[in-house]
């Protein structure tokens, strides 16, 4: 494979990709039993290009991507201005942050993370915060070797099932 990444802002253009790498890194993480139809609805709503693409034009920086060789292998979004439900914070939120799984311990997670931090601190951030599936663990443990701490718990309730997230956060 060829390993030769890169990252920078996400462009309109992306959108149709990042909207297929979205729907497939959520399928790959979250659907343990299928796809469901709460799952589906939430991907169709969530993840639209057009919706994607608005962002993208809306908000230049919000979204970055890692490319390989040109094609998108990983995004991070970010919520510039974002209320975290413990502590009265408001401060970024990783909102999401996606790689394909045969891109997975390349560095990209570590890139794009990275990256959004910088951006967060040129905004004069001082803390990014963010949400994870509790039943999530290598996330969690990525996250926490990034010096993410978990604060707490904020349940997210979807058509029928309630998910459990912890939130995270950490100090720039
Ligand atoms: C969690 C997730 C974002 C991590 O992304 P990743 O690209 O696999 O992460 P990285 O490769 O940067 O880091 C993982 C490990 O790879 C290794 N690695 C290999 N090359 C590396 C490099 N050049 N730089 C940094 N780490 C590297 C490190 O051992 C690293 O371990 P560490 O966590 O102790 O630093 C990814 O697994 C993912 O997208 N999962 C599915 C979606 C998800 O769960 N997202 C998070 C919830 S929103």
């Amino acid at each position: 494979m060829n390993q030769n990444f890169s990252f920078r802002a996400a462009l309109p253009g992306d959108a149709l990709r990042l909207s297929f790498l979205f729907a497939h890194v959520y399928i790959d993480t979250y659907g343990v039993e299928g796809v469901t139809h709460e799952f589906a609805h939430f991907m169709e709503k969530r993840f639209s290009s057009a919706r994607i693409e608005s962002l993208i034009s809306e908000v230049p920086d919000a979204l970055q991507v890692a490319t390989c060789d040109g094609h998108i292998a990983g995004a991070a979004e970010m919520i510039w201005r974002s209320e975290c439900p413990h502590q009265g914070i408001i401060a970024p939120e990783l909102s999401k942050l996606y790689v394909l799984e045969r891109f997975c311990g390349l560095g990209l997670g570590h890139g794009l993370l990275r990256r959004a931090e910088l951006l967060a601190k040129t905004r004069g951030a001082r803390q990014v915060w963010l949400e994870v599936y509790a039943l999530n663990p290598r996330a969690i443990a990525f996250y926490k070797r990034q010096g993410y701490n978990d604060i707490g718990r904020n349940d997210f309730q979807m058509e029928v099932n309630c998910y459990e997230n912890r939130v995270l956060l950490k100090e720039l």
